[in-house]
């Protein structure tokens, strides 16, 4: 049996750069669940009064690519 790949964990929290009304967090939250699970990801993901924090947890790679996007998105 293949060793299972070692779990990292990634925390962080942002500012959000637009109002994020419930239909805007909703559709986010559909986005990243939907993209996680097929990347093997679990996570947590938080708002309020303007500021997000995630958890995200899983395999390393998985991990850093989806890390390089959501650095880069304009939502926060
Ligand atoms: C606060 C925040 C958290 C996000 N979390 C995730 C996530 O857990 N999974 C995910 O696939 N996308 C997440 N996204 C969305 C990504 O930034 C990105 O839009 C998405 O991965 C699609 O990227 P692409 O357009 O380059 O394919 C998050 C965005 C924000 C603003």
């Amino acid at each position: 049996m293949l060793a299972p790949l070692p779990l990292y964990r990634l925390v962080y929290r942002s500012k959000s750069s637009v109002e994020m009304h419930e239909k805007a967090l909703a559709g986010l939250l559909r986005q990243a669940r939907l993209h996680n699970q097929s990347a093997n990801l679990t996570g947590l993901l938080l708002y309020a009064q303007g500021r997000f924090l995630q958890v995200l947890e899983g395999p390393e790679p998985a991990l850093s690519d989806l890390y390089a996007r959501i650095k880069t998105d304009p939502r926060h």
